[in-house]
């Protein structure tokens, strides 16, 4: 009989000292080696030093039986395939050992060839199990390098689409990204999970998408802006997320952008939606846009400063803007522990 060769050694758990030196002699025929024990309590202390492949065990022994050596010891154990060989010869034991999950169940007394047939089929079946695993382990792996490239390509995709808007607008050059990393930092700041503070720079990143469709001689404007005009500006979450709800994002980056100019009494645009009705990724993008905005210099007027920024969102805590973002981009500040890294 021909078996595949494998290295782990196979443990015999018999009281009978002639039974353990006949399966003895069955294991070493086929090339394996083997160690035997007389005992459960023998048996745990040689599991402690080395591993099996398999374990070929008696049931009535001194001391603990062997079926409850194979439930207490080796059941939990998904790699170790257990053979009962033993004299009991009683159906309800046999249906304790299956579900214990044993792999063969031999009555004394044995044929060499019967012995020889579970040995061979307990080891193939316990080597297809190891295979098994050991693909599902590469798929799991692949899918998740290649889950990583995808996200890269997305970002690096955004990060171009942010620019090519952005070229059409120098003045605010820089801008979305500028957001997304306070918005980041304030989500974080939030406890946030790391999943969605990763939805949020993408969102702040492409929010301002929509003014594509805004001539750059508006965008650019140095003096004041007409009704008009600004109910064109106005249009830009609703081009933006016309745009993007045609993308399957692993977050809702269309809704975000949608939202990031509602205010949280009703006041904003497009749709005056208030409170909760505004995702808590939008209520944060507006109020780091807002501070960004007021932060950096525009076409119509200079710096207003980081100061002005954060008065203006205390001053409209909880009427504009959402109490806890607030905080949280307040203390953010206080601390110190925010600084702009993209410069325009
Ligand atoms: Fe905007």
């Amino acid at each position: 009989m021909q078996i595949r060769e494998e290295k782990g050694k196979i443990l015999i758990l018999d009281d009978e000292a002639p039974v353990c030196r006949t399966l003895s002699r069955i294991v070493n025929k086929i090339g394996r080696e083997c160690v035997t024990a007389n005992s459960a309590e023998e048996a745990k202390e040689l599991l402690k030093e080395e591993s099996f492949d398999l374990i070929l065990s008696d049931i009535r022994l001194p001391g603990e039986s062997g079926l409850d050596f194979i439930r207490n010891t080796v059941a939990q154990d998904p790699d170790l395939a257990v053979i009962m060989i033993t004299g009991v010869d009683d159906p309800e034991v046999v249906e304790e050992a299956l579900e214990l999950g044993v792999y063969g169940y031999i009555v004394k007394p044995f044929k060499v060839s019967e012995v020889l047939i579970n040995i061979s089929s307990a080891l193939r079946r316990g080597q297809l199990e190891a295979e098994k695993k050991a693909y599902q382990n590469t798929l799991e792996q692949t899918v998740a390098e290649r889950t990583q490239k995808l996200r890269e390509a997305l970002t690096g995709i955004i990060q171009v689409v942010a620019r090519t808007v952005e070229a059409r607008d120098p003045y605010t050059a820089g801008h979305q990204q500028r957001v997304a990393e306070l918005a980041a930092a304030i989500a974080r700041m939030m406890g946030l999970s790391e999943e969605s503070i990763e939805g949020v720079t993408m969102a702040g990143t492409i929010h301002d998408l929509g003014k594509i469709a805004i001539p750059s001689e508006i965008l650019s404007k140095p003096t004041r802006l007409s009704e008009i005009e600004f109910e064109l500006i106005k249009s830009h979450p609703q081009v933006g997320y016309d745009i993007l709800s045609g993308i399957e994002f692993p977050w809702q980056v269309a809704r975000m952008v949608l939202q990031h100019h509602e205010k949280l009494n009703g006041s904003g645009y497009p749709n005056g939606c208030s409170g909760e009705e505004i995702l808590l990724e939008s209520r944060i993008l507006t109020v780091a846009d807002v501070v960004e905005a007021m932060a950096s210099h525009r076409p119509y007027r200079a710096a207003l400063g980081i100061e002005t920024a954060l008065e203006e969102i205390t001053k409209n805590k909880g009427l504009l803007y959402d109490s806890q973002i607030v905080e949280a981009c307040l203390e953010l500040f206080a601390q110190g522990g925010f600084q702009w890294a993209a410069s325009d």
